[in-house]
């Protein structure tokens, strides 16, 4: 018996949950949410689905009663306010913090074993509040954003070299923000090196699209993104469920890796049943290293005034 628990209902929550009751990834997900009835109808709706498109994954909503995630293997936390046009992530920080740090207590009361992904924005530093909040091994307790960075980035690769975002491959370092870092060094089309496929030019303007990718979409609702964020998050809980091992640019607690001390920081791991099982060192040139220095930078300026938040509360 496998159980997933999904916190916020809203369009990320919701397309997480559904994805993963599409691919009967678990036995049982649960959808929390505060708003009254909104996490039971999101679920209902979903579970209808079930006799069309054929699976057995059960899902249920449920309103603040974190009794129903008890047990459950892996939690995504997605709550938290979303950006509004002109806001950076990092405008979110208090009001998501607060609700951060009680979804995680609640959550852990009630499935102390679980591994928590973080999708709520900031979300570097929303993935250090759960770790400390969590007070759970760093293994355990990690933040999804790679998986949506690189997508970004393959999608729009796919459309500039009219070929199948399936054979693009690629890694990416760094915050969730306007200075990731997308790799060209360790992007390949089934195995080409992309930089043998396309001008240098056009990669970069591929690149900096992808470094403000949320903000575009942002810009075209007037809320973020959901669906591939939510699939995305559903992807890790997948690669962890089946202990699939898969390698992803995750959200992960550095303790001297790629010489960053105390920092969450998007780097690529092994995901399995243990959660993230190692992280991998790539040998970046001075160029590659001087730009993850400069987004691990950002994410703990924004991580500091998180820290000076709860020293003064
Ligand atoms: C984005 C938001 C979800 O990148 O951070 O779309």
């Amino acid at each position: 018996m496998s159980k997933v628990t999904v916190v916020g209902a809203g369009a990320v929550g919701a397309t997480c949950a559904d994805d993963i009751a599409q691919k009967e990834l678990c036995n049982e997900v649960i959808l929390v949410d505060i708003k009254e009835n909104f996490a039971e109808g999101k679920a209902l709706d979903i579970w209808q689905v079930s006799p069309i498109n054929s699976f057995d994954t059960r899902v249920k909503g449920s309103t603040n009663d974190y009794s129903m995630t008890a047990g459950s293997d892996v939690v995504v936390i997605t709550s938290g306010m979303p950006r509004k046009p002109g806001m950076s992530r990092d405008d979110l920080i208090s009001v998501n913090a607060a609700i951060v740090k009680s979804v995680t207590e609640n959550v852990i009361q009630y499935s102390p074993n679980a591994i928590i992904i973080v999708v709520s924005n900031p979300l570097d530093v929303m993935t250090y509040q759960a770790y400390l909040s969590a007070k759970m091994p760093s293994t355990r307790v990690m933040g999804m954003a790679g998986i949506l960075d690189t997508a970004r980035y393959r999608a729009f690769l796919a459309e500039a070299l009219n070929c199948s975002p399936k054979d693009i491959q690629a890694m990416l370092l760094g915050g969730h923000g306007d200075t990731m870092v997308p790799l060209p060094r360790y992007t390949t089309v089934s195995g080409i090196p992309v930089t043998e496929l396309i001008d240098a030019d056009k990669l970069n303007a591929i690149i900096e699209r992808t470094k403000t990718g949320g903000g575009e979409i942002v810009k075209l609702l007037g809320t973020s993104a959901w669906y591939a964020p939510g699939t995305a998050a559903a992807q890790m809980v997948e690669s962890i469920l089946r202990d699939q091992k898969r390698i992803f640019p995750v959200c992960t607690w550095l303790q001297g890796e790629y010489g960053l001390k105390d920092i969450y920081l998007g780097v690529p791991v092994v995901l399995g049943k243990a959660g993230i099982e190692r992280i991998i060192e790539l040998k970046l040139n001075a160029e590659e290293m001087q730009l993850l220095n400069d987004s691990a930078k950002a994410v703990k300026e924004v991580m500091n005034v998180l820290d000076n938040m709860i020293a003064s509360a």
